[in-house]
């Protein structure tokens, strides 16, 4: 049996790696396990918990307002000490976190096989995401297999010229998660009591570079589409105090606008499903409201997720207040085409057959995800 520990720290991580633990779980000379560092702990185990999982191995690092300096600090020691305790056969990273990071550098140190899912995203811009554009393209030179999500994300890769030649496309795995959901009766999940299906608006916001005056002037965008529409406003709050305080600052007692802690994933779901467009600098929101129909204003300068773009489902707004109201006008009615241009759902699969071949425990070759935005 080959060992793969799957190394996650936050909530997307958890989404979007549950499907390739269940995945791995299925093969009879796999066996995997799930670390959580503790970068985040409820909404970790809150995401994990949808999926029936939990982790087989934690660290519980997690400080109020932690600086990214301690949470690398703390990975570096935790996962080294883990790391040799395990033994793993490969380590499984996801995305662009300081988790991410730190958990693909020290299985590099100790020369443990690195793969990294949803390689090859690049903004082009090292502080948008910050720190996150630097990690993945970090994590990308240090792995020994990269899974890009998407056809233009793994010729972002070949652009860079890497040295690993382990590059296989597979679709991405939260469109995995959330047929996953639907399958498991989305209807009958209640929407919060005060809102009415279309008649609302998602918003979350929670970014490191939109931290202060960005939230702020988002915020005042909020109000001002409250006012101009009538629609309402349902925004699941980030637990970082640097967002929560000014979220309750701004919007707590504004008509219109219902602040609620995180959701859980099936909750969140169905607000996205029956809403009428999404205020987001998220990165898993962008690939999630598709396959819901629903538009995404993105509240962000760039995206590493320029397949939506392309394709229509999200418009970038920015942080400037008359253009997120503007943008968020524009987009109210828009027809959307009738498919995720991120993933199909089969991506965990893929990612699994793809690691029996490259462990050598199958000598068929997997086929990879194909997909074109003309
Ligand atoms: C991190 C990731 C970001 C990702 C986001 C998902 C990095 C650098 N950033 O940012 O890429 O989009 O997670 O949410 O890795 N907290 C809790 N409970 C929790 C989780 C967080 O109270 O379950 C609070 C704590 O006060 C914590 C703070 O949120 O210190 C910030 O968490 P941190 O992981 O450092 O940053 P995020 O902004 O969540
Ligand atoms: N999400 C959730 N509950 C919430 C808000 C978000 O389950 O209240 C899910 C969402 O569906 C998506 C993921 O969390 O899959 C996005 O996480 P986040 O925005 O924290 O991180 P990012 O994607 O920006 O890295």
């Amino acid at each position: 049996m080959k060992k793969i520990l799957i190394v996650i720290g936050t909530r997307p991580e958890a989404i979007k790696m549950a499907p390739v633990y269940l995945e791995l779980k299925e093969a009879e000379d796999l066996q995997p396990y799930i670390l959580s560092t503790g970068q985040h702990i409820e909404l970790l185990d809150e995401a994990l918990s949808t999926f029936g999982l939990k982790a087989d191995f934690r660290l519980d690092i997690m400080k109020e307002a932690q600086t990214l300096a301690y949470l690398t600090s703390a990975l570096a020691e935790g996962l080294g000490r883990l790391y040799s305790e395990i033994a793993p056969d490969t380590v499984l990273v996801h995305g662009d976190t300081t988790t991410t990071l730190m958990g693909a550098l020290m299985a590099f140190y100790m020369r443990i096989p690195v793969m990294h899912v949803e390689a090859g995203l690049r903004s082009d811009n090292r502080f948008e995401p910050f720190p996150e554009e630097i990690n993945r393209r970090l994590v990308d030179q240090m792995a020994d297999v990269l899974f890009p999500p998407t056809p233009m994300a793994k010729a972002r890769i070949y652009e860079e010229k890497p040295e690993v030649v382990d590059i296989f496309t597979t679709g991405n795995t939260v469109v995995d998660a959330l047929m996953w959901v639907k399958e498991n009766k989305l209807e009958a999940i209640p929407l919060h009591k005060e809102l009415k299906p279309k008649e609302y608006i998602l918003l979350t916001a929670h970014r490191r570079e939109n931290w202060g005056e960005p939230l702020r002037n988002i915020y005042k965008a909020v109000k001002h589409i409250v006012r101009e529409t009538g629609l309402k406003v349902v925004y699941p709050v980030h637990p970082n105090p640097r967002v929560k305080n000014i979220a309750y600052d701004e919007l707590g007692n504004v008509d219109g606008v219902i602040l609620t802690e995180p959701m859980d994933y099936m909750s969140f779901l169905k607000h996205m499903s029956e809403a009428r467009i999404v205020l987001s600098d998220s990165g898993g929101v962008q690939e999630e409201a598709p396959s819901f129909g629903v538009p995404v204003v993105l509240l962000r300068r760039v995206t590493e997720r320029p397949e939506g773009v392309r394709t229509g489902h999200i418009v970038l707004a920015g942080t400037d207040t008359d253009t997120i109201v503007e943008k968020t006008l524009q987009m109210l009615n828009k027809k959307l085409p009738a498919y995720n241009p991120f993933g199909d759902g089969l991506a965990a699969r893929r990612i699994a057959d793809y690691i029996r071949y490259f462990l050598k425990l199958s000598t068929e070759k997997p086929d990879e995800w194909v997909i074109s935005y003309e």
